[in-house]
């Protein structure tokens, strides 16, 4: 029996603000509330370029001050709209809804939902945007059944030093993954498989039930950006998938939920918060329209020349020129050591161009993610799509022979942004990047996976190396390389793509994840007395930091990456 009481999640993603000026494109439409046309985002009738953070802590803070110095922080940036996810608790700290055998309730006391009265009351105030994530797809704790001896809620918080896979030095709420999610719903009503959360009507509802109190609670509230119905949806995550669960699974729950709010709340949009993963080749429940007004209709918005469909074939043959091109500003020397892959350091044998292609697209093209989020973009109350760039944790396609690790790196995001950039074009619907991150050397023994509670690489941040990183083509085989990219490659590859997103189409641009400093500290809570994660240890007991998972840029990178951030802001407003 599971007696552990959980959870559920809301992730509340913030935030916005509104200190630039937005442009002056007007438009018919002037609601206040955030609305699209074609690939943009409009706010009383001018475009509204979305730069923006996350900060999914948001909801676990402590003192209603805290919340607004967050805010102030991130507005004087002028920084558009940040992220944050919301869920559960015991004993101490913020939580939303109790999951546990097999039912459900929201807490709308004052560390429930009023909590999140508080964020979006501020967030009006400063003119912040939130983005409000109903749930996660990752929820690794494995809490099931430790706790038979714990009473009640505060097993949660006890339960993790009997779970040998959890950190249980980390607070509660300390990773992303801590909020609640799919998982929890799974477990507490007795099921197997991570996608009955999808397909389980008894689950449906509960999840329905307290989608209808979040939503019609902030349906007036025009500092909602919009619903995010999940974070990273797909078929598996730490339970495990059902054989039958197929991206179309997925995309149904999109359509469902989409109809249910848009029937609650036609102020918002919804967006569905899958990491952009594709499947070329899957049958599409939500087929792209082909109105034969449109071909010219967008042929006249500019220079773009218009959307070509992406196909399987398409992705091979530009990937194959690309390669081509690199491999032609190698020198001579270099081209004659032939062809080869160069793959974490080492070089590997030539693949012919029939194995080239019979790699073919590759995990985030071909299904195997379990989501295609071309589909749930072509849903009709979807307002928006989204993806998201965090290399050391996925592949995006096949590294370049002739690059550094680092160079790959960098140029793989270009073109996962630039595919979500000809997506936005192809369905005339804005297209959001709403999570990017590079793990730092500096960072790296913080970083846990989202699909996992511990950090590999906080005892020995030596000991494997990043694909990421630029270190890892120079040697091949050294196994005392730092994990992580430097600083400065950070800084590179966040203004590369920012700027990439800017000029492709990308609409919504949010970088993970905001740091915090200053925060009132109390015991057992995510901000924590002396759970300084930097190491710039203060002597003081009575604040703290906001959490790290790898990519705070608290400490060393801070003024560069806000900098970074800032110079988008400037970008989007004056273009
Ligand atoms: C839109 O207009 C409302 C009311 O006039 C104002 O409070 C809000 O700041 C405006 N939003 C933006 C992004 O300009
Ligand atoms: C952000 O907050 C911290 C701690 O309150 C403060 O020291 C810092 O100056 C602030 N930064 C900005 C850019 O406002
Ligand atoms: C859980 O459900 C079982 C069977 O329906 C019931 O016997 C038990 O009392 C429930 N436990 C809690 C904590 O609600
Ligand atoms: C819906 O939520 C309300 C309030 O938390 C609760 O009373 C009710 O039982 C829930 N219904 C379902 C079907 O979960
Ligand atoms: C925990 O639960 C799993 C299956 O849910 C079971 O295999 C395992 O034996 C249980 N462990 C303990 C210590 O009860
Ligand atoms: C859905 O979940 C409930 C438990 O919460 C279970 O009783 C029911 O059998 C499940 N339905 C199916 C079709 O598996
Ligand atoms: C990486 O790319 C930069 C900019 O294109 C180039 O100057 C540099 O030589 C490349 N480095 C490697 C090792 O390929
Ligand atoms: C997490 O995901 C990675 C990449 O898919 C996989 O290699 C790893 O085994 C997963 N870890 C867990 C704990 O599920
Ligand atoms: C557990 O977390 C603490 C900091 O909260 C960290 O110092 C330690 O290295 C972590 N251990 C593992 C195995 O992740
Ligand atoms: C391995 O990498 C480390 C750090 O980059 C470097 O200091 C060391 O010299 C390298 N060792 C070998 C054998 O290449
Ligand atoms: C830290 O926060 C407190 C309470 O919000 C505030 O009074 C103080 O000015 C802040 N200090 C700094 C350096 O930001
Ligand atoms: C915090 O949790 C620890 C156990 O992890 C407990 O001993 C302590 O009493 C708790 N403190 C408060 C203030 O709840």
């Amino acid at each position: 029996m599971q007696l552990t009481k959980v959870l559920s999640l809301l992730t509340c993603a913030l935030l916005s603000s509104a200190t630039v000026p937005t442009k002056t494109v007007k438009r018919a439409d002037s609601s206040q509330f955030v609305t699209t046309q074609g690939s943009k985002f409009f706010v009383n009738g001018s475009e509204f370029p979305i730069i923006g953070t996350n900060a999914y802590w948001l909801q676990a803070l402590n003192e209603e001050q805290d919340i607004i110095n967050t805010f102030s922080n991130i507005s004087a940036l002028g920084i558009k709209v940040a992220f944050n996810d919301v869920t559960e608790i015991p004993e101490t700290g913020t939580w939303f809804q109790l999951i546990a055998n097999g039912t459900t309730s929201v807490n709308t006391g004052a560390n429930g939902l009023q909590k999140l009265d508080m964020i979006i009351k501020h967030a009006e105030s400063f003119g912040i945007y939130v983005l409000l994530t109903l749930t996660n797809n990752w929820a690794p704790l494995a809490t099931d059944n430790l706790t038979e001896s714990i009473d009640g809620l505060k097993s949660s918080v006890q339960s993790r030093a009997v779970v040998d896979t959890f950190n249980a030095s980390r607070p509660r709420n300390f990773l992303s993954n801590d909020y609640g999610g799919m998982d929890v719903y799974v477990r507490q009503f007795g099921l197997q498989n991570h996608d009955e959360f999808y397909t389980n009507q008894t689950v449906l509802n509960a999840f329905m039930n307290y989608t209808t109190q979040i939503v019609t609670r902030y349906v007036d509230s025009p500092a909602v950006l919009a619903w995010e119905l999940a974070n990273d949806a797909r078929c598996n995550s730490s339970v495990a998938a059902s054989a039958t669960c197929t991206p179309q699974t997925v995309t149904q729950w999109h359509s469902t939920v989409a109809q249910h709010i848009k029937a609650l709340d036609p102020n918002h949009l919804i967006s569905s918060g899958t990491q952009g993963f594709l499947c070329m080749g899957c049958p599409k429940l939500f087929p792209q329209q082909t109105s034969p007004a449109q071909p010219s209709a967008r042929a006249v918005v500019g220079r773009r020349s218009v959307a070509k469909p992406l196909t399987r074939e398409r992705i091979i043959q530009e990937r194959n020129e690309q390669f081509k091109k690199s491999r032609a500003l190698l020198p001579k020397s270099e081209q004659d050591k032939g062809e080869g892959i160069r793959v974490r350091g080492r070089w590997v044998s030539t693949p012919t161009k029939r194995q080239s292609d019979s790699q073919g697209v590759g995990s985030a093209f071909d299904g195997s993610q379990g989501v295609d989020s071309e589909d749930i973009l072509g849903i009709p109350q979807i307002g928006f799509g989204s993806f998201q760039l965090f290399p050391d944790q996925n592949t995006y396609g096949p590294d370049d022979p002739s690059l550094s690790a680092f160079n790959n790196t960098l140029q793989i995001g270009i073109n996962w942004i630039t595919t979500h950039g000809r997506l936005a074009q192809q369905f005339d619907k804005p297209v959001s990047l709403l999570g990017f991150g590079l793990v730092t050397q500096t960072n790296a023994p913080d970083f846990v996976p989202f699909n996992s509670t511990v950090a590999p690489f906080a005892s020995d941040t030596t000991s494997t190396v990043s694909k990421a990183s630029s270190t890892s083509s120079s040697a091949s085989a050294n196994s005392t390389q730092t994990f992580g990219v430097t600083d400065s490659e950070q800084a590179t590859a966040y203004s590369t793509w920012l700027n990439t997103g800017i000029s492709s189409g990308v609409s919504g641009l949010l970088q993970y994840q905001w740091s915090q400093g200053n925060l009132t500290a109390q015991a057992n809570t995510t901000i924590s007395p002396n759970d300084d994660t930097t190491g710039e240890s203060s002597n003081d007991d009575t604040t703290g930091e906001s959490p790290n998972d790898g990519y705070s840029i608290q400490g060393v990178g801070e003024d560069t990456v806000q900098s970074i951030l800032q110079n988008a802001v400037q970008s989007v407003s004056s273009t």
